[in-house]
């Protein structure tokens, strides 16, 4: 059976764009029955090189932890493993071994540590300002991620694809298949979704819609979306519309076609702001309750990632007594 993974780097607390781009297609792949299993896993160690506060670690690794549980509920054991990046130490034994393998000079095209570069170069400082080795090293533990587990595809950008060079690497050394090639699945059928301010919901503009806020919390976010003064009654585009697009992410067709009707009846922006708040609020008002569950029950969160960490440990156990065997360091 096929294998799927996807890392997920708790490094801002969940938003709308997280749920739309990434949860809600895994969630979808994970309920096609029985074509492949799912892997799922916080990156914490990847989050470890911009979070360095103690607390705000924690939080967000929790916070990340329930919303995929909240959208998973009753997920089958059988089909997805959930866990987390550090419960699985041989990651990093992988990691170091991968490195062995990876030339500097390949490294120096990483895209973490060039887009670093990049703002230093604009900036006119040291170039190696902001960059340790962690986020230079950033795509060996990446690729140990992947190649622990033998994966058969990962869901990334172009950006995103570096270990397939490196695992070759490996492979041509020792000769045969002592690292399984995965298959990049780049997936260009996601939309961006759109943030407060219209450009691409992210938490490094501070334009999002975080998923759990309160029922009224998430309302007065609705109604912070700036509009003009039309009136009401006046014909409005829906294509335009930041208001209809976030709605027609999320709802039906059937009701997305029926409200571009009244866009285009005229509609008043308190009224069009309402509809996306219900819908919103339709869609996670259930994922919420299950939410705010977990984070007051950090034992049951504890336990579950814990059982999928030894699932994982138990998928890396055999990949990594072949790449100690091919090596010369058996045990
Ligand atoms: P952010 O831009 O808030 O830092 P991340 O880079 O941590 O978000 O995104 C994690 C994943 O969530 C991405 O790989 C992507 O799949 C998805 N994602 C984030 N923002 C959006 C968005 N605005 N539209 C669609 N998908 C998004
Ligand atoms: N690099 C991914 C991100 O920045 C997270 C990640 C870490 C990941 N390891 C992975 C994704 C392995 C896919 C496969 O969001």
């Amino acid at each position: 059976v096929p294998r799927i993974l996807t890392g997920i780097k708790p490094t801002g607390s969940p938003h709308l764009g997280n749920y739309l781009g990434m949860i809600r297609p895994a969630l979808a792949a994970s309920a096609t029955p029985g074509d492949h299993v799912s892997l799922y896993f916080i990156a914490d160690y990847h989050a470890l090189t911009s979070v360095h506060d103690r607390a705000r670690m924690a939080q967000l690794v929790k916070e990340v932890a329930a919303t995929w549980l909240a959208f998973f509920p009753n997920f089958d054991p059988a089909r997805v493993v959930f866990y987390r990046q550090s419960d699985v130490p041989e990651t990093f034994e992988l990691a170091w071994i991968l490195a062995c393998f990876t030339s500097k000079g390949w490294m120096n095209k990483a895209h973490a540590y060039k887009a670093q570069l990049a703002v230093n170069e604009a900036a006119r400082t040291d170039p190696d300002a902001g960059i340790d080795c962690g986020l230079y090293m950033y795509p060996v533990l990446m690729a140990a991620d992947i190649l622990l587990l033998d994966s058969d595809g990962v869901p990334v950008g172009k950006d995103q694809v570096q270990h397939s060079d490196i695992a070759q690497r490996i492979n041509h050394t020792y000769g045969g298949e002592v690292l399984h090639l995965p298959e990049a699945l780049v997936d260009d059928a996601v939309a961006i979704v759109p943030g407060l301010d219209g450009r691409k919901m992210s938490k490094s503009y501070d334009n999002t819609i975080p998923l759990f806020l309160s029922a009224s919390q998430l309302r007065k976010k609705i109604n912070s979306i700036p509009t003009d003064s039309t009136p009401p009654e006046a014909p409005k585009d829906p294509a335009t519309s930041l208001i209809f697009t976030l709605y027609k992410m999320i709802a039906p067709p059937e009701e997305t076609a029926a409200l571009a009707d009244r866009y285009r009846a005229g509609i008043g922006w308190g009224a069009a702001k309402a509809e996306l708040a219900n819908m919103l609020e339709a869609h996670l008002a259930a994922p919420r309750a299950r939410y705010e569950e977990l984070m007051a029950n950090p034992d049951r969160l504890d336990e579950i990632l814990a059982r999928g960490a030894e699932r994982a440990r138990a998928l890396a156990k055999p990949v990594m007594e072949r790449v100690r065997r091919a090596i010369g360091i058996a045990r």
